[in-house]
């Protein structure tokens, strides 16, 4: 559906959403009021050069800056040189949310470089030669099963992968990052995430895990990195993601959860900042509207929303709005907010959230609502696992004809520890 609805944020009423600090000035109040000062001005420039306004994807900006950063990565990027199949994965799904296809010799290019990011000891690495990491080694399997290939497929070994994960779990439930690192929620989302993807999940690998993200949901709603911790965007959505994944999500308050994130919307600027009294920033359109779609489903589950309730609980076009003119470099790539500078993290997950948004947020449950042109329109996303939901389906199909490896269990985890210490 095409649909030029009026602007919220040209509408006569826009700025009674501004931020009042009721005479209470801190460092907070200010940076928040520079932050609306800077959207205000980026609005006012695109009124004046607008007379209609219909924000416009820069879809062909987008691809050629995604294309050159598959090839070429400026000396901006060498503080990331342990991050690099994230680089592959935030790419690759952006070009597949544009629906721009990899050409053949490129998509053998990225399997081979992201095999060399494999690690004897199961699991990749943060690039080669260096030591697995479980965020790597999620990005590292959403970004082959992206490709979807035969020899992509391939680069995965589901056996040494178990390994590897056996080898990060711990006896309360929770997962560490790497062997002799740091415990958070994220671990636990990545490991279900490549587990359930390439169907490796034995019955005692996620022992304890769903009671353990169950304690990361505090007062808030929301959840924090670890028990005790403020909420926060990216870790509610990896614990939300990982007990939908287990199928233990209706164990979560949902209903305080469901308040807290609508509430991380942003009132003037249209898009959701990570934490309460924190800003906006465009990467949380796909952690926290991303959850959206989650917590519909388990509510409707839980019968607590119905097929007629006629609402995704959010603002999807106010999200759209922000996204499109405040998120977008003219001269491609995508951003926090004005004044930063894109960087391929901020194009996958604005375009994640902008694909969301069209998708699943729309008040009419059965048709998109996609702001500005037909153009505009991205592919859909998967809301667990953030890559095209096709390609969640193909990788089910390919790995569920495969046996789910012997559960070695702790014995291959003090095996796999003491081979790590040994690098
Ligand atoms: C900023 O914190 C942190 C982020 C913008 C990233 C949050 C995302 C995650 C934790 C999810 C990671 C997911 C995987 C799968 C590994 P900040 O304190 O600088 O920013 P704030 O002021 O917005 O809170
Ligand atoms: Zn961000």
């Amino acid at each position: 559906m095409d649909i030029s609805p009026r602007l919220r944020c040209f509408s006569d009423s826009h700025h009674l959403e501004e931020f009042k600090d009721e005479d209470v000035r801190t460092v907070t109040s200010v940076e928040q009021e520079k932050v609306e000062h800077s959207i205000k001005e980026v609005l006012n420039v695109y009124q004046q050069i607008h007379s209609s306004p219909q924000p416009t994807l820069l879809r062909e900006q987008h691809y050629q800056y995604l294309k050159k950063g598959l090839r070429h990565l400026s000396d901006a990027y060498e503080c990331l040189d342990a991050s690099r199949p994230w680089l592959c994965y935030w790419i690759l799904h952006s070009l597949e949310l544009l629906e721009e296809p990899v050409p053949a010799s490129m998509a053998s290019d990225v399997c081979q470089f992201l095999a060399r990011c494999r690690s004897p000891t199961g699991g990749f690495a943060g690039g080669p030669g260096q030591h697995a990491h479980l965020a790597p080694t999620y990005a590292a399997v959403n970004a082959l099963c992206i490709l979807g290939t035969e020899e992509a497929y391939d680069v995965i070994d589901r056996e040494k992968l178990l390994d590897f994960l056996f080898s990060v779990k711990q006896p309360d439930g929770s997962f560490i990052m790497h062997v002799g690192g740091e415990v958070d929620v994220r671990s636990a989302y990545c490991a279900a995430s490549v587990a359930s993807l390439t169907n490796i999940i034995t019955p005692a690998l996620f022992e304890g895990t769903p009671n353990w993200i169950l304690s990361c949901q505090n007062w808030e709603g929301g959840l924090g990195g670890v028990p005790g911790l403020e909420a926060h965007g990216g870790y509610t959505f990896c614990g939300t993601a990982a007990l939908v994944i287990l199928g233990k999500e209706h164990m979560l308050d949902l209903k305080s959860l469901l308040r807290w994130v609508t509430s991380r919307q942003m009132r003037y600027e249209g898009g959701f900042q990570g934490r309460c009294n924190k800003l906006v920033d465009g990467c949380y359109s796909f952690w926290q509207a991303g959850l959206l779609p989650l917590l519909h489903r388990a509510l409707f589950n839980d019968g607590e929303v119905t097929l007629s309730t006629k609402s995704w609980m959010f603002e999807s076009q106010a999200l759209q709005e922000y996204i499109l003119l405040c998120c977008q470099n003219p001269g491609g790539g995508l951003l926090d907010k004005p004044g930063k500078a894109r960087d391929f993290y901020h194009t996958c997950y604005c375009l994640s959230g902008l694909s969301i948004a069209q998708h699943f947020g729309n008040k009419d449950l059965h048709n998109e609502l996609v702001l500005g042109k037909e153009e505009n329109r991205l592919a859909p996303t998967h809301p667990v696992y953030n890559i095209g939901p096709e390609k969640v389906a193909q990788a089910f199909q390919h790995f569920h004809k495969l046996p789910v490896p012997t559960d070695r269990g702790a014995a291959t985890a003090a095996a796999a520890s003491s081979t790590e210490d040994q690098l």
